[in-house]
């Protein structure tokens, strides 16, 4: 199957949900490929679930190079989206452009995404102008959870809901191509998927958008700090993992491991030729 583009995903909208999925490193974006994901976004969650901070706001440049290059490596026939890390786009356009035109440059990814709704939109648009597909992210941005009260649903009352709706509009007349939706309430979510042209992404946002992203760690229990509420796991691998390991363990104490199958021979005239 050839790579999508950015009209592709429009394409989809109507027809088929779109399914994207986290992914850091090389094995985690082969699974992801392989399994049929329709794109991967390299998010800042690197940072809590991958190098265990207790913020996205600790990732930086480098980090989002040296694992987008990762997941480049291991998903080359994959839409790519690279998250631009926090404090990348603030310091006015000319950096912000530089800051993706970088990250694009060096790890290979398709587009970027960027946090935000109304007070993003002269960056959205600079750089989806300048040639850079951009997704946006609006309703819980981890980034700035700090100000939105913590990790918790936002849209709740007509004025904050009222206020992701026009952050959603705003981001999509910029120029954004997709708009990432994170925890808002289903019915919100499905207003402002009928609303915009370009599609949603849902995460935390009910079933009424025009696709869905989870964080890999999440989808396969791999994460054991928090669980939202919004997360399905498909797996207990932190469980599984930790029992393989225990495993292990217990074989190298007691002698079962390695076997004779695990291990090399030699001929025994090579053998008895040593001294
Ligand atoms: O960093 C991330 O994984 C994200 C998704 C949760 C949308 O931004
Ligand atoms: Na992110």
């Amino acid at each position: 199957m050839p790579k999508y583009t950015v009209p592709d995903f429009e394409a989809m909208q109507g027809k088929q949900k779109i399914v994207m999925l986290t992914a850091y490193d090389y094995a985690g974006a082969v699974m992801a490929e392989a399994a049929g994901v329709d794109l991967i976004l390299v998010g800042d969650s690197l940072g809590m679930v991958v190098l265990g901070y207790e913020s996205t706001v600790f990732v930086t440049m480098q980090d989002m190079i040296h694992h987008t290059r990762a997941v480049k490596r291991g998903a080359r026939e994959t839409f790519i989206v690279v998250d631009m890390p926090f404090g990348t786009v603030q310091t006015g356009l000319t950096d912000a452009l530089r800051n993706a035109v970088h990250l694009i440059r060096e790890t290979g990814a398709d587009a970027v995404k960027i946090e935000g709704g109304e007070e993003v939109t002269p960056i959205v648009r600079h750089l989806s102008q300048s040639g850079i597909p951009v997704v946006a992210h609006v309703g819980l941005t981890p980034q700035t959870a700090v100000n939105l009260g913590g990790f918790k649903v936002q849209g709740k009352t007509v004025q904050d809901a009222q206020q992701i709706m026009r952050d959603a509009q705003a981001v999509a007349d910029a120029g954004a191509f997709m708009v990432v939706l994170e925890a808002i309430p289903a019915p919100l979510a499905q207003k402002i998927s009928e609303r915009l042209k370009v599609p949603t992404i849902g995460i935390g946002a009910g079933p009424h958008t025009d696709g869905q992203v989870l964080v890999y760690h999440d989808l396969l229990g791999l994460f054991d700090r928090f669980t939202p509420k919004f997360v399905k796991q498909y797996a207990q691998m932190a469980k599984l993992g930790t029992e393989a390991i225990q495993n292990y363990v217990q074989d190298v104490k007691n002698g079962s491991f390695p076997g004779p199958e695990h291990s090399f021979t030699m001929k025994e005239e090579v053998l008895s030729r040593l001294y």
